[in-house]
């Protein structure tokens, strides 16, 4: 969840560029963004994530059952940029954004936003409401080309934050040696006892419910072999885009340029024309 992100990062967003989510959420899926190729300066504009996967899928849940996927994002915009405020968000982009709420990643960075989980069935797409800095008022705006990051996750992950794995994922051999017994839990899962091939001795490795059994009863393992099969469906991806913060000056400068260029180059002409008249004229036959 984004939440355990927010909690155990004060950056979303590593030196390497690596977005924390992929942590725990270990599979890799695409994602996909789509922002204006320029804004002006306090303005409110959207940024379109797309998180797309087969809607017919089901995943295994805390529970051991099968249930759908959910899907969240955390949007890492430039500096300065945040989450439009309501009152200025345009009626068609709030139909668009539906009944999400997005959140600041925190209280220092009010540029990252987060959202999720939320339905994946409803929200694979998903619409965020940004209002752009304005270079006049804000300081840390300046009128530049600017990258955005995207994360996107469908599905559960595979480690808590506590470190420890969660029934969404792949268990191993934690011994080299022979499977004596396979049994049962109560509460759904197996217990499998591996006689060590070292010392005889038994160990017991402790399957969730979820994953499904890949070996049986006098198997021979190797440590590390898999036990399970990987019952994850979903996965992370990243993305990035990038924006400029125009200033509406440069337009209007460029068109008053652009303009002259036009008046001057009809002028050369006219000013051809009138010459040529002048050499007609001027001949003598
Ligand atoms: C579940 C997104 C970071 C571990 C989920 C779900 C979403 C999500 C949407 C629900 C999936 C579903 O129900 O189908 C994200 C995003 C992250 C992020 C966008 C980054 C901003 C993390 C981190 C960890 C983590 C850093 C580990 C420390 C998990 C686990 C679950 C989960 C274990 C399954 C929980 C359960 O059902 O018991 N995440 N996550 N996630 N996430 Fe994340």
């Amino acid at each position: 969840y984004p939440i355990f992100a927010q909690q155990g990062y004060e950056n979303p967003r590593e030196a390497t560029g690596r977005i924390v989510c992929a942590n725990c959420h270990l599979a890799k899926k695409s994602v996909n963004i789509e922002v204006p190729q320029s804004v002006l300066p306090n303005t409110v504009f959207e940024a379109v994530v797309r998180i797309p996967y087969d809607l017919q899928v089901k995943q295994v849940l805390a529970n051991g059952k099968k249930g759908s996927l959910n899907v969240g994002a955390v949007l890492i915009l430039p500096e300065g940029f945040e989450l439009a405020p309501p009152d200025r968000v345009p009626p068609e982009m709030k139909e668009k954004i539906g009944n999400l709420f997005f959140q600041p990643y925190n209280n220092n960075n009010k540029n990252i936003l987060v959202i999720g989980p939320v339905s994946g069935k409803k929200y694979s797409e998903i619409v965020f409401p940004i209002l752009s800095p304005n270079p006049a008022i804000s300081r840390e705006a300046h009128f530049l080309k600017y990258p955005i990051y995207v994360g996107g996750n469908r599905g559960r992950g595979q480690i808590y934050p506590d470190g420890s794995k969660s029934n969404n994922t792949v268990y191993n051999a934690s011994t080299t040696g022979r499977i004596s017994r396979i049994s049962r839990r109560e509460k759904g899962g197996y217990d499998i006892a591996i006689d060590e091939i070292s010392d005889g001795h038994e160990v017991v490795d402790i399957i969730p419910a979820g994953p499904e059994l890949i070996i049986s009863e006098g198997e021979s393992v190797k440590i590390d072999q898999p036990l399970t099969n990987n019952p994850n469906v979903g996965g992370f991806g990243q993305g990035d885009a990038e924006i400029v913060l125009q200033d509406p000056l440069r337009i209007q400068g460029l068109l008053l340029f652009l303009g002259s260029v036009i008046l001057a180059q009809i002028f050369l002409v006219l000013k051809k024309k009138q010459f040529e008249k002048v050499q007609l004229a001027e001949m003598n036959f």
